[in-house]
Order: structure tokens, then sequence, then C-alpha cells
């Protein structure tokens, strides 16, 4: 069953495989009630972010379930612990995305230090308006830090086109990277800490999870450098939004970019008036061809293990 919309290769690759596939194909999410009473005897399940796969839907799916195939490198809308009591084995989709999520990770640095959406607004505004030598200055990245909390695929790619704009790294991460890439970056690890009080653009890479949700507060936002900007595509709930509000309004920082909100698909209000904010509607894989990707290696997964093959990308 693929519970969302999901590109067309996705859906194709499942039915050509000869499995009987019940593919929801409204923009809007299925309605709970309709997808727990249709889920019933799927063996596998193709998932967006957007839907929650906890005990009660992997119980109306039925004992024989065996997959859950999140079309998303993200995976905080699963419960992998009731996956693993029941044998369900949970995938996502890393490696198809990362180029794309890390170009919008490098649009928003680009647009929130260059107020690029102030600029696009006030042109669109009609209002009148003349080049001037002190009008709309942003900041320049050259000679920057660029601090990637989360230095996985996408924060690797991210500090790799930083370093073209000029850009010194430094990261934060469970483990430290491979000594090679760390050396072809020139990327420092260092603790959370250090990377908010040293870093000029601090962009979030890290997955949500219960130690990671807030780990962007008041103490962390007052820990960055005055004039400093956050940028966010992971996931919202890793930010304190309330408290990210406060700091933009005290001057603390002096901006965000984000792609992604917490309590997503609404945003503070306190961020919705604010120019030295960039706000984008969670574009980070959004191209066709990496959707595409993304749909097609959810399925690839799925039928691995309707078949009781290996997952190519198992969570965890
Ligand atoms: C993900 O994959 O987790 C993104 O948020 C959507 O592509």
């Amino acid at each position: 069953m693929v519970t969302g919309r999901i590109p067309e290769p996705g859906v194709e690759l499942l039915r050509a495989a000869g499995h009987d596939v019940d593919a929801w194909i409204e923009d809007d999410p299925m309605p709970r009630d309709e997808l727990l009473r249709r889920v019933v005897g799927a063996d596998a399940l193709v998932t967006l972010l957007t839907e929650r796969v906890d005990a009660e839907l992997l119980d109306a799916a039925g004992p024989q379930l065996r997959a859950v195939c999140n079309v998303a490198v993200g995976h905080d809308n699963i419960d992998l612990a009731a996956c693993r009591e029941r044998a369900v084995t949970a995938t996502n989709t890393p490696g198809v995305l990362t180029d794309a999520t890390a170009d919008l990770a490098m649009a928003l640095i680009l647009m929130v230090t260059r107020r690029l959406g102030e600029g696009e607004r006030l042109v669109r505004s009609g209002e009148p308006w003349r080049w001037g030598m002190s009008m709309m200055l942003g900041t320049g990245l050259q000679g920057r830090r660029l601090g990637v909390v989360g230095m996985g695929q996408i924060g690797t790619a991210l500090a790799r086109r930083a370093q073209a704009f000029g850009m010194s790294v430094a990261y934060t991460n469970r483990r430290r990277v491979d000594p090679a890439v760390a050396a072809e970056l020139g990327a420092a690890h260092v603790s959370l800490d250090e990377l908010l009080a040293t870093s000029d653009v601090v962009s979030l890479h890290c997955p949500l999870t219960p130690e990671t949700r807030h780990l962007i507060g008041e103490a962390e936002l007052a820990t960055m450098r005055p004039g400093a900007f956050l940028v966010n595509t992971a996931r919202g709930a890793v930010v304190d939004e309330a408290a990210l509000v406060t700091a933009l309004e005290a001057g603390r920082i002096a901006g965000a970019g984000l792609d992604v909100f917490e309590h997503e698909p609404q945003v503070h209000e306190g961020l919705l008036g604010r120019d030295d904010v960039v706000l984008i509607p969670h574009l980070g894989s959004a191209t066709e061809e990496t959707r595409a990707a993304m749909a097609v290696l959810a399925a690839r997964n799925a039928l691995a293990l309707v078949t009781g093959e290996t997952a190519l990308t198992p969570i965890g």
C-alpha cells in the first residue's frame, strides 16, 4: 500500500513486479480512518513523512506486514520500536536527496545573508526604490565560518558548497567524519557550544530524535555570535521556534533561513512579519529528479522486503 501520492515510477516499479498496489493519488493525505481501513492485509507500506506510522497503523495492517518504506530520509514519523516489536523493517531514502537538500541549504544561506527575500518583496511591492550605496546591504560569506550540526551526507555536501564560496567549516557530530573528507574540507570537529560560539552561519542537518528536539533553544541561541545566522533544513522541532523568535526580536542573531517548522505547516506568528527570516515550505528535496529517485528507492526497498531479501537502506 502506498499511503500518499508519490511519483509514478515508484508505483510502476511495484506494479511491474506483479504486486497488487493500493496507491493513494490525491495531493492531500488520506484521512486516517480510511487509511486504517484500507491498510488491512498489506505486506508493505510506502509512506510519506506526513504519515504517522505507529502501533495503531501497524496493527491495523496485520501480522503479515513486513516493511514500512518511508519516502524521505527523515523518519521521525515512524515509531521504530513499534516496528521492531512486530518484526517490521523500516527503511528511508538516504543519498538520493543529498545534493538537492544541500543546494537548498546553500540557497537559504545566500538568501538570508544577502537579504534576497526582502529585496524580492520590495520589488514586487511596487514601492519606489533606486540603487544606493548603502541600500539593503547584506553579509558576505568569504572568510566566514559555517558550523554544520550533523555532518552526514547532506551536511558534508553543504560544507563542500560553502567551501566553494570561501567559507571555512566546523562541524559537530556524534562520530568524526572520515579523515580524508575532514582534510579536504579543512573541517574542524568541535563541540556544539564551540560551534555556536564561533560560527557565522549555523546549519542544522541532524535527524529529529528525542535527544535533538529543541537542540537549539534559548541557551544555544544566546551562545551564538551576535550577527550570526541560523539555517534549518532538517526538522522544525530541532529548533525551539518561540526561543528563536525571542532571539530575533532581541537582535541576538542576525537572521534565520527556515525550510522546516516546529508545527508544520503552521509557522510561528512571530516569524511571519520579519524581514530577517527567509521562510520556505519544506522544499529541501523538491526537484523532479530527486522526488522520482526517492519514490523508486522506497519501492525497491519494499520489493526487497516482501520477497525476503535485505532492504537496500534500512533505518538504523
Ligand atoms: C526528508 O527526506 O526527510 C525531507 O524532509 C523531505 O524530502
